[in-house]
């Protein structure tokens, strides 16, 4: 089977363990090109090329894992303009820009996926996909962001948010704009994706009610969560306090939680990472896994 060619705009900690498993996982794939802004950096890949995100645009499968909204907005259009289907993990983009890019993406009859871009690893928005097909979600709850869930873990246990935010900026969960997270954004992205799945709609990050974690008091003993919840209606990121008991509660470190309640079905729980380098770029190697299948799905109904 002839190897499908990926284009690879960016090479983080996510592009990096892509790269890996590209090279030494089952798909027939290989890793055509590289695109970052130095090109002169140490640790790029030996034996690809590496070049603008115009030479990655030339792959058969177009994969963007760079970060912030402009430039992957314009490669995205530009690819999906030429038919090439689009990976990405980039939640600002398809949270601010997703109806736009899946309506192009229809009218050119191309692939846009995107299950990186929530929950990390943990298959999210393939569980939502699948019970949405009745067409019967009623609620969805979590806990989708990791930097929070640690500062909030790391205050209830007595350490302090300077000290928590650092650790977890060390430890490389936490965007590299950590205000994305602590204000709530990155969770208000993450839900907004999950509703425009779960209810046939493109919904942008505005239609969240945020509130993030800046200045919380919390006290020793406390178990206080960023929780996300969205009913078709309402959508909402907010801090607050959880019963031990509580299946949330349960979301510590790196872990993300989703509760999704169907109509005469029940609750359904899907937990797992939330961030890393190897578990996120397990999530795009399964959407490139789609495409070698020769399917063409568009993670949103377009408006
Ligand atoms: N900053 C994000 C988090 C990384 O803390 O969950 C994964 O999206």
């Amino acid at each position: 089977m002839e190897r499908l060619r990926v284009g690879l705009i960016g090479w983080g900690t996510v592009g990096s363990a892509l790269g890996e498993l590209i090279r030494t996982g089952p798909l027939p794939l290989a890793l055509a090109c590289v695109a970052v802004r130095d090109r002169e950096r140490p640790g790029l890949p030996k034996g690809v090329e590496i070049g603008s995100a115009e030479a990655a645009l030339e792959a058969d499968i177009v994969v963007e894992l760079a970060g912030g909204v402009e430039g992957p907005l314009t490669w995205a259009r530009q690819a999906l303009d030429r038919g090439k289907p689009y990976v990405t993990a980039n939640k600002a983009l398809l949270a601010t820009h997703g109806g736009e890019l899946a309506r192009l993406a229809e009218r050119r009859v191309a692939a846009l996926l995107g299950s990186a871009s929530v929950g990390g690893g943990t298959p999210m928005i393939e569980t939502v996909i699948h019970l949405a097909a009745t067409g019967a979600i009623e609620r969805l709850r979590g806990i989708v962001n990791a930097t929070t869930t640690y500062i909030l873990s790391a205050m209830g246990e007595g350490r302090s948010y300077d000290e928590a935010l650092r650790e977890a900026q060390e430890q490389g969960f936490a965007e590299a704009d950590p205000s994305f997270d602590v204000e709530g954004r990155d969770a208000a992205q993450k839900l907004a994706i999950l509703a425009s799945v779960a209810w046939g709609r493109w919904r942008p990050e505005t239609d969240v009610d945020t509130t993030g974690i800046v200045g919380l008091p919390v006290a020793a003993g406390d178990t206080v969560r960023l929780v996300a919840e969205a009913t078709k209606e309402a959508l909402s990121v907010k801090p607050m306090p959880i019963e031990p008991a509580d299946p949330l509660a349960r979301a510590a470190g790196i872990e993300n939680v989703l509760e999704i309640s169907v109509t005469d079905a029940g609750v359904f729980r899907v937990s797992g990472p939330g961030a890393g380098g190897r578990v996120t770029a397990g999530a795009v190697y399964a959407d490139l896994a789609r495409l070698v299948a020769g399917e063409r799905p568009i993670l949103f109904a377009v408006p």
